[in-house]
């Protein structure tokens, strides 16, 4: 039997008119969408923030110190906008449920801007130690000496002066700052907005070169009144309900308004649709569309599905970077006990400002034990003036230990130097029970633990 079927009158969505019908794409066997597709109406506008307001109203997360109720549009907090500034830096780092007691203890030593701009670098490091990005904590605390000095302890309430005057501070936090202490209609856009936003309205270029289009989406949306909840509501669907691999639509307040979801829903249909299996493998969704550089085509299974948003990008992957790591020991006379050579990393670049073993940087060359061995002898000389050849000195390579960052892959290895008899040298020494509270690095926390496993045995 011939399957044949109407052709339909619209072949694109406009503004003007509905979403394209499900039942229209079935019988077309056609997804065909330009720029305007990506859009939002007035009249869905409306109806997202309401549902998702309501949604929040209902389900938000309780749990966090910072959130506290609403202000109204123009009110000025400067404590509430200090303290969403420290969470929203440290949100940047990890979950929710790690920064928690970060905060809860980083507002019991800093409880104002003021207490922040008179500490110490150290203090704030120390705060900071096990959260990573240890930039970022610098850069907390010289905004706020900067607000101090400059803005008589005042963070500035829009989102464009934010960005503008205050250390670290992004188009992201800006807005949230902006938004949520001080109640400005301001868009902002994390990891999980993209994500929302660009499966509500099925953007299917690359995300980093789209985000200006969600950004426009994300203006769009925010209300004028709760713009901070508006805001927190996007970020905490995306971290609750539309989730990278396993989004729940079923619970997801603004679903009926979802274009990825309703494509999964004409895909399952096309699916069971005989006559169009069988043409499938030779057709692709047409489109007039700059948003989506590349032309999406069908999948085959009923798989195709909102996860299919945002695309995919390679990541490039890090580079390689090799590190010799010395552990030098010496036991104390004083305290009877090992102690430990430490030094101070400069105040600028990678891990500024942390305390760190002396490490030799080996670029991306691999070497051999003994090639270290030796380089790091001569090292130690240079810049400790340690001689590892006068007095009797135990080495001992513990392996390595790899530590990610954003762009690096970095693979120290260390080694566990035994001074036995005092050598002079020159630095700080501190016991093992001191480091562990010291801002080192995560990288050299994992060489802590790897020598420990080896004092062990
Ligand atoms: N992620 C980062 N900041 C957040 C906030 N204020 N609410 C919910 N999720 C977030």
């Amino acid at each position: 039997m011939t399957i044949t079927r109407a052709r339909p009158k619209r072949e694109c969505q406009s503004l003007e008119q509905d979403v394209i019908s499900i039942e229209d794409c079935v019988q077309s066997r056609r997804l065909i969408h330009n720029d305007l597709y990506h859009k939002v109406t007035p009249a869905e506008v409306s109806l997202i923030r309401r549902s998702l307001l309501d949604w929040f109203d209902r389900e938000q997360r309780t749990n966090m110190p910072w959130r506290k109720p609403a202000m109204p549009s123009g009110t000025y907090c400067g404590q509430r906008a200090y303290e969403v500034w420290v969470s929203e830096i440290m949100l940047q780092q990890t979950q929710v449920a790690t920064v928690i007691d970060y905060y809860n203890r980083w507002m019991e030593a800093f409880p104002t801007i003021y207490d922040l701009a008179t500490a110490d670098l150290e203090t704030v490091n120390k705060l900071w130690a096990g959260l990573g990005y240890y930039s970022r904590a610098r850069r907390l605390w010289e905004g706020a000496r900067k607000v101090v000095q400059e803005f008589d302890g005042c963070l500035p309430t829009t989102s464009k002066e934010l960005e503008k005057h205050i250390p670290g501070v992004g188009r992201y936090t800006a807005g949230a700052v902006a938004s949520i202490a001080y109640g400005r209609q301001t868009p902002l856009v994390d990891g999980n907005v993209i994500r929302v936003l660009s499966r509500l309205r099925a953007i299917g270029g690359d995300p980093k070169k789209t985000n200006v289009v969600e950004l426009e989406i994300a203006a769009a949306l925010v209300p004028a009144d709760r713009p901070g909840d508006f805001n927190q509501a996007l970020m905490e669907l995306g971290a609750r309900i539309c989730t990278p691999s396993k989004p729940n639509c079923a619970a997801c307040p603004i679903s009926e308004q979802c274009h990825a979801l309703a494509q999964a829903t004409i895909q399952k249909r096309l699916n069971a649709d005989a006559f169009w299996s069988i043409d499938n493998k030779k057709r692709k969704w047409h489109h007039d569309c700059k948003i989506c550089p590349e032309i999406l085509s069908p999948m085959e299974t009923d798989d195709y599905a909102v996860t299919r948003y945002p695309l995919k990008v390679d990541k490039k992957p890090p580079r390689d970077e090799e590190c010799a790591v010395c552990i030098i020991q010496q036991t104390s006379d004083k305290l009877n006990e090992p102690v430990y050579l430490i030094s101070k990393r400069p105040n600028t670049g990678l891990l500024a400002g942390l305390w760190e073993f002396p490490s030799l940087e080996l670029g991306n060359q691999a070497t051999t034990y003994n090639e270290r061995a030796e380089q790091v002898s001569v090292f130690l000389k240079n810049r400790y003036n340690l001689d590892l050849h006068s007095g009797k000195v135990e080495r001992r390579d513990l392996g390595n230990v790899v530590h990610l960052f954003s762009h690096i892959r970095k693979v120290y290895h260390i080694e566990w130097i035994i001074l036995e008899g005092a050598i002079a040298g020159t630095g700080q020494w501190m016991t093992l029970a001191e480091l562990k509270t010291a801002a080192i690095p995560t990288g050299l926390k994992k060489a802590i633990r790897l020598l420990e496993q080896y004092q062990k045995v």
